[in-house]
């Protein structure tokens, strides 16, 4: 028999629950810090195990709460009763920080793990499916206004100086000019009257990124200055000053930022002020706060299916052999459930395609892999489902798909944004469109190979276009870290039925990769070849690869920009941060 649960239990539980909550977000708002010092001093080895190291922590931070509730509760932290009463009061001790609706998904994250809920269990987690609405948010928290009473170089550089950075800048007002110069090209210079700037500054990977707005008689401008710094001198790299720039660096197939803001809500709604199309669940997730990110997916996901008559319908595109992939056409995601069986030639296990995906989570996604979010036991309406997509997930995909009366349940699934497939793509688009994308392929390929990632599968399905046009990779079980590769030219042999020979006559290991071969595997034909070759032929050869795998195994980091060339600032001999262009990734 359970103990009846007393307030004292009550009390404890709480008491255990926001302790374990307050440990995380300061283990968090640690690591994140450090972020500045690794940027000051050019240590990017520290700042990559950082960024894994944060990933880390909320599993290991939910498994903690756990323990310790079961050695102070005993029985009584499995008593629903008990729970429901925690709940009430975790709720009144947590209601009064900045980050409380990052508590609440704390908790859940507990209670989930702790009773194993299949859907949601409005008894024991919070629900609120619009909890993290703002109200009557201050921008003047989350920004600051530098007024301009002047030039606009001095206004820069007042923003600059006002990073703090205890690294120097390098010519923080030859920056200053260079970035007046930029605006001026797109915008009416004179008609900025003050520049505001989200207080925290946003870092990741090599990079340190200013996010603001120019404000102006008119609209405000989008901003983002692009801080690097390359030899021990802080320069500014690039002025964005566009929505969809900014958007394109904030996006879903890069790696997190570190930021150090204490009340998330206020700083992605500002955020949203300068990007309006992007969900609120990737501006959290953007910032660190995946889990987060994944209660407002699964909110707006609640919230659209009560808002729309919209049925989950098999995704547009070939049928993967790994994966059922279904959507729902109002809403901009897919659901990835893995099948239970794979044909010939997969040989991948489940629990491999699982390990793919935790690699692509924990690595550089180099602004080319899409961001996958799992989630466990989700639970929708059977009604919501065409017939021929139930059909398909319960012959396909039995172990993680049940019928239980009216409902459908998931017992684990991937999703991630919807992007239209490039075959597809490459069918409908216009000439000059399809020679872009096909452009952007063969260099998703080496930004890919600039952050050591062979992407296995590069047949055309396996990409998406996202709505900015940028091709990002998405069918991740057989992709794999380059330097495990082995990139060998096709041995030629000179007896003639040999090389007619349907099967190889030669031995080729299972990470032997004949990058000969990609012409075929394209299945691109006419102009859309020829635009292939004429930028990417190097791709077709073994060369390009063991250069890029001999600078993996010299542990270089190479530079991914996530703005296009033609946004930096200092170009030509001047430029102190001046690479070689073979290994210069970043074209975007
Ligand atoms: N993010 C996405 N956006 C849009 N469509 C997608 C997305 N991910 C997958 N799809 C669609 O679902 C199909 C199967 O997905 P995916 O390639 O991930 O599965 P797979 O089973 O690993 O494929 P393969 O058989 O090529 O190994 C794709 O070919 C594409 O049509
Ligand atoms: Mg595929």
């Amino acid at each position: 028999m359970t103990p009846e649960p007393g307030r004292g239990g009550v009390e404890n539980g709480a008491a255990v629950l926001s302790a374990a909550f307050e440990a995380h977000s300061e283990r968090f708002a640690r690591i994140t810090a450090r972020a500045r010092r690794h940027f000051e001093r050019q240590d990017w080895s520290a700042a990559q195990r950082d960024s894994v190291r944060r990933l880390d922590l909320y599993g290991e931070c939910v498994a903690d709460a756990l323990g310790r509730l079961e050695a102070r509760l005993g029985a009584l932290a499995r008593d629903r009763d008990t729970w429901h009463a925690i709940r009430g009061a975790y709720a009144r001790s947590v209601a009064a920080r900045g980050d409380a609706e990052l508590a609440e998904t704390f908790f859940n994250s507990c209670a989930r793990r702790m009773f194993q809920i299949v859907g949601v269990d409005s008894e024991l987690e919070f629900v609120a499916i619009d909890s993290s609405e703002p109200h009557g948010l201050a921008t003047d928290a989350v920004a600051r206004v530098f007024s301009r009473d002047g030039r606009l170089e001095d206004l820069l550089e007042r923003v600059l100086e006002a990073c703090g950075f205890a690294a120097p800048w390098d010519d923080s007002s030859g920056d200053a000019q260079r970035i007046a110069a930029a605006i001026g090209a797109e915008a009416d210079a004179r008609s900025i009257r003050a520049l505001e700037v989200a207080r925290p500054l946003f870092f990741r990977g090599k990079a340190a990124y200013v996010v603001g707005r120019l404000l102006t008689d008119g609209a405000p401008i989008p901003l983002l200055l692009a801080l690097r710094n390359p030899r021990g001198r802080v320069i500014v790299d690039a002025a964005l000053l566009s929505e969809d720039e900014v958007s394109i660096v904030f996006s879903f197939a890069r790696a997190y930022f570190s930021v150090s803001w204490a009340q998330p809500r206020s700083l992605v709604h500002y955020l949203r002020g300068i990007m309006p199309r992007k969900p609120l669940s990737e501006l959290y997730t953007a910032i660190g706060l995946h889990r987060h990110g994944k209660s407002e997916l699964y909110r707006s996901l609640l919230r659209h299916l009560a808002t729309s008559d919209d049925r989950f319908e098999i995704a547009p595109g070939q049928r993967g052999m790994v994966m059922c992939v279904f959507t729902l056409p109002g809403f901009d995601v897919v659901f990835k459930v893995i099948r239970d069986r794979f044909d010939p030639p997969k040989t991948v296990t489940h629990e491999e395609v699982r390990a793919k995906y935790r690699l692509v989570f924990r690595h550089d996604r180099a602004g080319r892999l899409v961001d996958a979010q799992a989630f466990e036991d989700l639970e929708f309406e059977r009604a919501r489902f065409t017939p021929e997509l139930l059909d398909q997930l319960l012959l396909l995909a039995g172990d993680s798909v049940q019928v239980r009366g009216d409902r459908v349940v998931f017992r684990h699934l991937y999703t991630e944004r919807r992007l239209r497939p490039l075959d597809l793509y490459l069918r409908e688009a216009d000439p000059a469109a399809a020679r872009e994308a096909v452009q952007d392929y063969g260099q998703v390929l080496r930004d890919l190979a600039a952050t050591n990632i062979f992407p296995g599968d590069m047949l055309l399905k396996n990409f998406g276009v996202s709505r900015h046009g940028r091709l990002i990779f998405y069918d991740y079980d057989e992709l794999a870290p380059l330097t495990e590769c082995r990139f060998r030219e096709l041995p030629h042999s000179s007896d003639h039925g040999d090389e007619i020979a349907g099967e190889p006559w030669y031995y080729v290991g299972e990470r032997d990769i004949f990058p000969e071969e990609f012409r075929t595997f394209l299945g691109l034909k006419g102009e859309l070849l020829e635009t292939f070759l004429a930028h990417h032929e190097e791709l077709l050869g073994v060369a390009f690869w063991h250069r890029m795998q001999d600078v993996h195994a010299r542990g270089e980091l190479l530079d991914i920009f996530p703005y296009r060339a033609s946004r930096r600032l200092r170009r030509g001999a001047a430029d102190p941060d001046a690479q070689s262009p073979t290994l210069t990734a970043g074209s975007e």
